[in-house]
């Protein structure tokens, strides 16, 4: 079944079950994204895709609601536009955009200042070193989800992470806080592949911008091979 609804203003038909940003994307139109990733399960939890939607009191998020017959959506309107703009500033008060080359694109469109909140605390936990593949710096996770997704259901079902702590002191965790190779990780990567910013990060890159050589590092690599 088609359904034919109004996407700024434009007259737009598809098929039934699309979600919004599906349509946008097959019409052309530009709604920014973050924690949507084609190969996870859409979780709406950034809300940096919000559309406005005629009828609905708050905005929706275009990555998970879908379209329906004669829907008015609006994608870039004011209160959008405001709404993307505040959700990047918060971001960039608390976390370290520096690996995230496509959020960092995002505030440049969306004119958001990096110090709109200038009083916000940031999270500044310590890097995480634990295993031969890659480090953890959460000091640059947003939440978005995708690497325990793609540890669970998404792909690899390891379930190795999860979220841990509340509120504010929400970050990716083990259970018990166990180092990765004391968890059931197989060390596949993927989380690696998907994250966004940069939090995740494969250790030889991390040791080249630590100034070790590439014979360094693979020195580094026999000695492990050598102990096991
Ligand atoms: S570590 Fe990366 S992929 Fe995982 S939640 Fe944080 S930002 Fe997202
Ligand atoms: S991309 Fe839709 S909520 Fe994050």
């Amino acid at each position: 079944m088609t359904v034919t609804f109004f996407m700024d203003g434009k007259e737009v038909s598809a098929e039934e079950n699309k979600t919004l940003l599906e349509i946008a994307r097959e019409n052309g139109v530009d709604i920014p994204t973050i924690c949507f990733h084609e190969a996870t399960t859409a979780n709406a939890l950034c809300r940096i895709c919000v559309v406005e939607v005629e009828g609905q009191r708050v905005l929706q998020p275009a990555c998970i609601v879908k379209a329906a017959s004669n829907m008015k959506v609006q994608t870039r309107s004011e209160k959008v536009i405001r709404a993307r703009r505040t959700i990047l500033e918060m971001l960039a008060s608390t976390m370290d955009l520096s690996e995230a080359p496509e959020i960092q694109i995002m505030m440049y469109e969306y004119g958001a200042s990096s110090s709109r909140f200038p009083d916000a605390e940031r999270r500044q936990p310590e890097v995480k070193d634990d295993n031969p593949m890659f480090v953890r710096d959460y000091s640059k996770c947003l939440l978005c989800w995708r690497c325990v997704q793609v540890c669970a259901e998404d792909a690899q079902y390891t379930f190795a992470i999860n979220f841990d702590g509340r509120g504010f002191e929400t970050q990716i965790g083990t259970f018990f806080d166990r180092t990765i190779p004391e968890t059931s990780c197989v060390l596949c990567g993927q989380c690696v592949a998907v994250c966004p910013t940069g939090a995740l990060k494969p250790k030889r890159e991390f040791l080249l911008e630590k100034g070790l050589s590439a014979q360094e590092i693979s020195v580094l690599n026999t000695g492990r091979k050598k102990r096991k």
